[in-house]
């Protein structure tokens, strides 16, 4: 095999895209901007909550916006993932970290904050600084329920700097919001903030899926209220073109129109499998041109990544009778083209146990996400093509497993 050297690749599946290669989105960028940053700046605290399903792009326009409006709003941008917190405490701890860490857009601020910060940074290394835990942890509760004054106080210290705001980011949400002190804690977080008589200036935005918002209400229904949602699709096909290009383009790569059209059907407006799909491709391309051919082993390679991921992990276990498993096999070769299939033709080609088990196949499969119901009666379809083709493989490679 020859080694060929390549650079470095575009591709970023497990993360938030750089703002470079950053496509889409414009209609919620202006909503953000608009009614977001622009009443902040001028005043008004406003409060977003990010929405859409799974690796469909959130954190992205989060990182994307909080530049923007650094820039072009003056605020300024702290972003506080909130994965592995449990209460309140931890929720002040990872905002002290975030608060530490802010100021990647604007040297003098980040200078500023680590002043004022500097009893929490641990060793200075050439890529940066160790956070003191014992420290932060100590002083978390005080950050988490005295919040406002808190970022009241980021805002004091960084007055010479023109600051009109602070855009804090609370991603990661899915464990703090099953407890119901959150909840209450965001209420409260925006009411006192709206009667006090010179509110903070804060642009609060929330990262998560439907079913997180939809949980929170549950512990405190005037939750409800505070946020503007702004929805994040799949993106068009326009979007996905776009994408792949800019993305090639800067590593002097060209992608032939047959090979473009099969990576954007694949993706199929997710982003996060352009990412996977493109990053493969990228590797397995050996003399500058995506053909059509680079892209169909790119596309299998990804599938088989989405594959170990999800329906591995997800769908397989949740599944766990060989009936389930085999009539997913029937199901995934005999819809080679379209991804939909009827309820009645399956039926024709399952053995008799099996029968007895579909319909409880196709309820867990549509609570897992996998398929959903198509437009006509008895019709269903796959979500996620990734998923379909991963099943469809596996099929064809494997026997199912008999017990
Ligand atoms: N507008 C975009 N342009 C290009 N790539 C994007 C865009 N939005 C997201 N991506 C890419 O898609 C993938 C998923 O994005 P991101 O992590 O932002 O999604 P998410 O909704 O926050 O996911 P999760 O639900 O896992 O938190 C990443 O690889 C990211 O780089
Ligand atoms: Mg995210």
């Amino acid at each position: 095999m020859t080694l060929i050297s390549k650079g470095k690749s575009p591709f970023n599946p497990g993360q938030p895209v750089p703002v470079e290669l950053f496509v889409g989105r414009q209609k919620q960028i202006d909503h953000i901007m608009v009614r977001g940053a622009g009443q902040v700046e001028a005043g008004k605290p406003v409060a977003v909550y990010i929405q859409g399903e799974y690796g469909i792009g959130k954190s992205s326009i989060a990182g994307f916006v909080q530049a923007l409006a650094e820039e072009r709003n003056h605020l300024h941008a702290i972003y506080a993932p909130l994965g592995g917190a449990e209460n309140l405490d931890d929720v002040g701890a990872a905002i002290l970290e975030a608060t530490l860490r802010s100021g990647a857009f604007n040297p003098t601020r980040k200078e500023k904050i680590r002043q004022w910060l500097a009893k929490y940074v641990g060793e200075q290394s050439l890529f940066g600084f160790t956070v003191r835990a014992d420290a932060l942890k100590k002083d978390a509760p005080t950050v988490a329920s005295g919040l406002l004054p808190f970022l009241q106080e980021v805002m004091n210290r960084l007055q010479e700097t023109g600051v009109k705001g602070v855009f804090l980011v609370l991603d990661e949400i899915n464990g703090i919001t099953a407890n119901p002190k959150f909840a209450h804690f965001l209420k409260a977080l925006v009411d006192t903030n709206a009667l006090s008589r010179t509110p903070l200036t804060l642009m609060l935005m929330l990262c998560g899926v439907e079913e997180r918002r939809r949980e929170m209400i549950h512990h405190h229904q005037p939750v409800e209220r505070i946020f503007d949602i702004v929805e994040i699709e799949p993106m068009s096909r326009e979007e996905m073109e776009d994408f792949f290009k800019k993305a090639f383009d800067s590593v002097h790569i060209q992608v032939e129109a047959e090979a473009m059209n099969a990576m954007t059907a694949n993706s199929a407006g997710f982003p996060k499998i352009m990412h996977l799909i493109g990053d493969a491709a990228f590797w397995l391309d050996q003399d500058g041109i995506i053909s059509a051919e680079d892209a169909g082993s790119a596309i299998i390679m990804a599938a088989d990544e989405v594959g170990k991921k999800f329906v591995a992990q997800q769908v397989y276990k949740a599944l766990r009778s060989a009936d389930y498993h085999s009539i997913l096999a029937k199901i995934a070769q005999m819809t080679p083209t379209t991804m939909s299939f009827r309820r009645a033709e399956v039926i024709a080609g399952l053995t008799e146990t099996e029968k007895k088990k579909f319909d409880n196949f196709l309820q867990k499969m549509k609570t897992l996400k996998v398929i959903r119901s198509g437009e006509t009666q008895g019709e269903y379809v796959f979500n996620m093509r990734m998923v379909w083709l991963y099943i469809l493989l596996q099929s064809l490679l494997r026997k199912p497993a008999k017990k």
